[in-house]
């Protein structure tokens, strides 16, 4: 039965009150849509969230938040800074450690997916690395997942076989180990079933900042870049926009799962990369182009990996440049940096001898 109102101030009262209740109403309702919406986003588990690849997937998802998907940050310290700011934008921060296999699947549970990538420089063993990535097969098989990226690297040893003398055979059984391993572990994810994307990277330009790679002062007092690529184009990457890529994969759905795709933002040669430094330092940068066997010989730790690693991207061009193409890349992640792009943001982080740079 309807209401009815005896004086215009009980009309006005009961009007009042049925505005309330349709107000509570309406924000209940908009609390459970709310509700709907978190529950029903795809929760992606990032390996190495607090790093490189993975933190630039976590800031991908983070910053898209109609998009879909939620971020589980996976870390060893979760009360650290990087995992604590990640919680505060909305991640879910989890505990967790590649060499651990139980903390995998515990993190890996009610996941969507994963991305999985290994940290060789932390510890320079391609064994240890074949376990973790067979580790994160397993969990991602155990818990269902249903989409995995695995950042993965070429195994040259497809292209140089260890009885080809145009570089060394490393440790007995590898031509590039911090490659062919995990190359080497693209079976695991295949064999346990796991619906996995093949994720092939670049070089970072970031290690002209962090991996000690930026000019350094010659001979001649100029400063310079130094790879033994000849001319040949040597493939890179903003680091961040790696996961940026992984992120566009996880959205195509199903387009790349069981595939094998390369990124790179822009593939340019030694001399290329150096006019670029020149032009946005302001300052003479040449590029010194050295032999493979001297730069194996700089004596730092793994340089004779990374001597070969140069080697096989000059050696094989065709195919290492020839299977990263920006375009695609850019087709993945719309922000794509070039290399200029890159460096314009980023050249005051770039440790320079000054000495040089005036010199
Ligand atoms: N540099 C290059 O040009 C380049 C190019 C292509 C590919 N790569 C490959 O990229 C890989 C490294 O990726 P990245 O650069 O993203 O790494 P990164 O920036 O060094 O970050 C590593 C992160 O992973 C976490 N981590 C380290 N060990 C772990 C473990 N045992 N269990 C769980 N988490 C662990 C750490 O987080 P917590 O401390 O929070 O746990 C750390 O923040 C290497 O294998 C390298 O070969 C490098």
């Amino acid at each position: 039965m309807a209401a009815s109102f005896q004086s215009t101030d009980e009309q006005s009262d009961g009007l009042r009150a049925m505005m309330t209740l349709r107000r509570r109403f309406e924000t209940h309702a908009e609390k459970n849509k709310r509700k709907v919406t978190v529950s029903d986003r795809k929760v992606i588990a990032v390996v190495g969230a607090t790093g490189a690849q993975g933190g630039g997937l976590v800031r991908a998802i983070l910053d898209d938040p109609n998009g879909g998907f939620a971020a589980r940050v996976l870390t060893r310290d979760a009360g650290g800074a990087k995992a604590k700011d990640f919680a505060r934008l909305g991640a879910e921060v989890v505990t967790a450690d590649v060499d651990n296999p139980e903390s995998l699947t515990k993190a890996f549970e009610g996941a969507y997916g994963a991305f999985c990538v290994t940290f060789f420089w932390a510890h320079f063993s391609p064994e240890k690395e074949m376990a973790e990535a067979q580790a994160m097969a397993v969990a991602a098989k155990a818990t269902g997942l249903r989409h995995v990226i695995w950042s993965t690297m070429e195994d040259t040893r497809q292209w140089a076989p260890l009885s080809d003398n145009r570089m060394p055979t490393l440790r007995g059984k590898y031509k590039v180990p911090h490659c062919d391993g995990k190359g080497e572990s693209n079976h695991f994810f295949t064999d346990a079933g796991v619906p996995t994307t093949f994720l092939l990277t670049s070089f970072y330009w970031d290690n002209f900042i962090h991996f000690g790679m930026g000019p350094k002062r010659g001979p001649d007092g100029k400063l310079a870049i130094t790879f033994p690529m000849g001319d040949k184009k040597l493939p890179g990457i903003a680091a961040e926009d790696i996961g940026k890529c992984a992120y566009g994969i996880f959205k195509k759905g199903d387009e790349f799962m069981g595939k094998t795709v390369a990124i790179s933002g822009e593939n340019l040669t030694g001399a290329q990369m150096a006019a670029v430094f020149t032009e946005i330092l302001g300052r003479e940068v040449r590029y010194n182009n050295v032999s493979p066997e001297a730069y194996r010989g700089f004596g730092f730790p793994g340089a004779d990996d990374l001597g070969n690693m140069f080697q096989f991207k000059r050696d094989f061009e065709d195919h290492y440049s020839g299977a990263r193409n920006p375009d695609f890349a850019r087709s993945l992640n719309p922000s794509l940096q070039s290399f200029r792009m890159w460096l314009t943001q980023n050249k005051n982080a770039i440790p320079l001898d000054e000495a040089a740079a005036n010199a």
